[in-house]
């Protein structure tokens, strides 16, 4: 016999499900009160109310986030077995998430800053996550300068306010920064919207084929939309009318059926050429150059359903660089090796210890682990078999599954604390990137820089000149000419120039 859930009729009820008889008036002794304590449904609203907030990214916390659908366009089989690749025209679920890095919940979206481009993709192997940015290089190679880098963008511990002083100090100290400096301060830095700016996944990743050879991989995402950006002039002049641009942009695009994608290519790195390239291939302040590594179209993004609900499916979206599926790997870039440890360490702490059981993170395939209990497990047993919560078992619990191993790396070397900055070229890159720029995005960079150095002490500014002066003399030299006009306002009038 079929047990059916008993009818309930649509009235209002608490959390344990017992009708809610008034939501209106307080439960008192005598019309002008007091309130009585046994009014459990009042004292649950204020407590359930003082809990709607869970901690925000410590990075990244603006974002916006929308549903879609990943297609192949392009065989990729000879560099990865991921099943999510296995052939032209498959389709695979997946949720993303953009995002500005510094400013709070409720920055506005339209501010100069990296764009942070999460992608889950759902896929019947695990969930693959490319958390990645719209710029394809970083501000540090070394992770142990994550913490220090970001205090210099988060607010000032006595002024409370963003401080350009140690912006300034620290990327004066730190040239590996110049070149994501440079991306930072291009027409790049403000894109008009999620849906008109590259992805990258920026870091090296590898790629395993079905005979197990290791392939060394960059992930590109290019937006049909076209890359459309905005001045600084245009950018304060639309936050003065909303500081919600990217929220009304992509929500409402979706909306309207204007579903917005992006081609993915990928650009490989035989395994053992890595050990011949000029540069480390593996330095996250690095591009490997188109010239070298072409762009290999894999297939298309689109995004076409909104979030139901934005807490649900945004803010609790937990995404993880740690997050790999078979076929798609590691690589020893340092930074990645940080961020393999800190996400999942972020998600305990911010969604707490079943982060990865939310729907929005639940892999749409079976999940067979061992973990047991914690607070808030709220699912049943996982893999099924209330009788194996161990492993080796002799209940039939899940087993490991040899066949998906990598092929070995190799690693060499004395464990030391090495100086990333020594022989390190951090000035030929940030030049090949100035050098494409038009005379107005050159002017427009420069301005950008010394309105950025507002208030900033002379000795620094000067430090970080001699930086520019060594990625390019007319870099230096166009940064010396803004800052003798006043910073950015002569912006506006460059576009004649492009
Ligand atoms: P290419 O001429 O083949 O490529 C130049 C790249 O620069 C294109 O990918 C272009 O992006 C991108 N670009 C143009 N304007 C900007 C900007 N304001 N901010 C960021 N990127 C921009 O040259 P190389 O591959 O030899 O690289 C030369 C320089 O280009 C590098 O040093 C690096 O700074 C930059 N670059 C290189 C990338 C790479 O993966 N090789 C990726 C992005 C930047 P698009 O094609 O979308 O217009
Ligand atoms: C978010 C750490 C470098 C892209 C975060 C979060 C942490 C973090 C703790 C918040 C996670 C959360 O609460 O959900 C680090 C560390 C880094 C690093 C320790 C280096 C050592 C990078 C790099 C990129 C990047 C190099 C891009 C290439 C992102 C993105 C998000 C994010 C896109 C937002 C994810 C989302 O949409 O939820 N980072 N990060 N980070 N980071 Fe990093």
């Amino acid at each position: 016999m079929s047990e059916q859930a008993p009818k309930c009729p649509f009235h209002q009820t608490t959390t344990a499900g017992a009708p809610v008889v008034d939501n209106q008036n307080s439960l008192t002794a005598g019309p002008r009160g007091p309130v009585l304590l046994q009014d459990y449904q009042l004292i649950e609203k204020l407590a359930h109310q003082n809990r709607e907030r869970i901690p925000e990214r410590v990075v990244h916390a603006k974002g916006w986030g929308a549903h879609g659908t990943f297609t192949v366009t392009h065989d990729i089989t000879r560099y990865t077995r991921a099943a999510l690749f296995a052939r032209v025209g498959k389709q695979t679920p997946l949720i993303t998430r953009f995002s500005t890095v510094a400013g709070e919940l409720g920055a506005a979206d339209a501010e100069r800053d990296v764009r942070g481009f999460s992608v889950k993709f759902y896929t019947e192997e695990g969930n693959w996550d490319l958390v990645g940015n719209n710029t394809p290089v970083f501000f540090i190679r070394d992770p142990y300068k994550f913490p220090d880098f970001i205090h210099t963008q988060k607010r000032h511990p006595k002024t409370h306010l963003r401080s350009p002083t140690a912006m300034w100090d620290y990327w004066s100290l730190s040239p590996e920064a110049l070149h994501q400096v440079t991306i930072l301060m291009s027409d790049r830095g403000i894109p008009v919207s999620p849906m008109h700016m590259n992805g990258y996944g920026s870091h090296t990743y590898s790629f395993i084929n079905a005979v197990n050879e290791r392939f060394w991989v960059k992930f590109h995402f290019k937006p049909h939309k076209g890359k459309v950006n905005l001045t600084n002039e245009e950018a304060a002049k639309l936050i003065g009318k909303t500081r919600e641009s990217y929220q009304e942009a992509l929500f409402g695009a979706i909306e309207a059926g204007d579903f917005p994608r992006w081609d993915l290519f990928v650009q490989v790195m035989p395994e053992l050429e890595a050990e011949t390239t000029l540069y480390n291939p593996f330095d996250l302040t690095k591009v490997w150059p188109h010239g070298d590594y072409p762009l290999i179209p894999v297939g298309v993004m689109e995004l076409n359903r909104n979030p139901d609900n934005y807490f649900n499916e945004v803010e609790q979206a937990a995404y993880s660089p740690s997050n790999i599926v078979p076929g798609i790997g590691f690589s020893p870039d340092k930074v990645l090796q940080a961020r393999i440890f800190s996400y999942a360490d972020a998600h305990r702490y911010r969604l707490g210890t079943h982060y990865e059981a939310l729907p929005v993170n639940a892999p749409k395939c079976p999940v067979n682990t061992y973990h047991a209990d914690g607070q808030m497990r709220f699912f049943a047993q996982f893999g099924g078999n209330p009788d194996a919560y161990y492993e080796p078992n002799s209940f039939g619990g899940p087993k490991e599954a040899p066949e998906y191993r990598e092929p070995p790396l190799k690693i060499s070397g004395d464990a030391d604390r090495y100086n990333h900055r020594d022989g390190n070229d951090d000035y030929s890159q940030p030049r090949a990137l100035f050098n494409l720029f038009s005379d107005g995005e050159k002017q427009r960079t420069c301005a950008s820089i010394a309105g950025s150095m507002k208030g900033v002490p002379q000795f620094i500014i000067e430090r970080a000149l001699t930086h520019f002066d060594r990625i390019d003399p007319a870099y230096g030299a166009g940064i010396r000419k803004a800052l003798a006009h006043g910073g950015d306002a002569e912006v506006q009038a460059t576009r004649s120039l492009d």
